[in-house]
């Protein structure tokens, strides 16, 4: 089998980190780049906190430094969350290795264009690199294979009672993306609340014995309590839920809808909109994760981590 070729564009980030391990092992996936957008932190952390990762794994893909705004939006990072890094918890050594000199939307944009149009796009924060790409050279929209992402909220949010952190941040480069046609599955934070990394999940990739388990240990036990779901001790893996579609899309219960990006700016501003009834009838724009096989997801991460070093 053809191993899947993406690019992960992230804002690292603590479950920006273990999809980038995940993305970055699995023997079915093709890592051609890592693209990196202010999210979770302001651009000048995210960026040195995915190169972090890169180093201290020893891993083998480039990484380009993206948009440091959003599109129109007062910018506004997760530090209630992540921490003053962005990827507050485990240590890394003194960096030693540089991000790409492109900027990545111009790498999307190129890369995209010079292939087959058999790229995924895997986007787990802001939209604001993959909206930018869309405004700046149109024609990639028939380049890109599909994009998963994870964002948005079928239910409530986390960030608004109505809107998803990576939605909420930049809705307009959201409503670029999920207007623009391109075939999209969304992980939204009704499934991704669920895949929760407690003690014993965290015990399970620790003992595993090698660099990749004890960092996943390092960053998850920071988010037992700064992302405790429904008073839990334990922190939601979200954006990996996303890369793991692509090589488990049967773990998944999914359902088709249109998605409507709320612009509006009163108290529902960035809300994704999901017609899971068909109501509005205006035709299907996204695929929607509704829930996860979580033994099998936590056999797949654990079976992928023990691939690092
Ligand atoms: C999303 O926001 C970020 O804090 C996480 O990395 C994830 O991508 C969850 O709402
Ligand atoms: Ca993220």
């Amino acid at each position: 089998m053809n191993r899947i070729k993406m690019i992960l564009d992230c804002d690292t980030g603590h479950d920006d980190a273990i999809a980038l391990m995940i993305a970055s092992k699995h023997p079915d996936i093709d890592l051609l780049g890592v693209t990196v957008v202010a999210g979770n932190q302001t651009l000048d952390k995210t960026l040195p906190n995915t190169l972090h990762v890169v180093q201290h794994l020893g891993l083998d893909v480039p990484v380009y430094g993206g948009m440091a705004k959003p599109i129109v939006k007062v910018q506004e990072v997760a530090e209630d969350v992540h921490g003053k890094s962005g990827l507050d918890g485990p240590v890394f050594e003194e960096l030693r290795i540089k991000a790409q000199p492109e900027h990545a939307v111009n790498y999307l944009i190129r890369t995209l264009m010079e292939s087959d149009g058999d790229i995924t796009l895997v986007p787990v924060g802001p939209l604001t690199n993959i909206a930018m790409a869309i405004l700046l050279e149109p024609r990639i929209v028939n380049k890109i294979r599909q994009i998963v992402l994870m964002g948005g909220a079928v239910g409530i949010g986390n960030t608004t009672p109505s809107a998803e952190f990576n939605i909420y941040v930049d809705p307009e480069a959201a409503h670029i993306v999920f207007s623009s046609g391109v075939k999209i599955t969304m992980m939204p934070l009704d499934l991704t609340n669920t895949a929760l990394a407690d003690e014993s999940v965290i015990e399970r990739m620790r003992n595993i014995g090698n660099k990749a388990g004890k960092l996943f240990a390092d960053i998850m036990s920071f988010t037992l309590h700064s992302q405790a779901v429904n008073g839990l001790s334990a922190g939601p893996v979200h954006d990996v839920t996303a890369v793991t579609y692509l090589v488990a899309p049967d773990l998944y219960e999914t359902v088709d809808a249109y998605v409507q990006i709320d612009l509006s700016k009163g108290p529902s501003y960035g809300r994704t909109v999901c017609d899971i009834y068909g109501r509005s009838g205006l035709e299907k724009n996204a695929t929607i994760g509704m829930k996860i096989r979580l033994k099998e997801f936590w056999d797949l991460v654990e079976d992928t981590l023990r691939r690092h070093i």
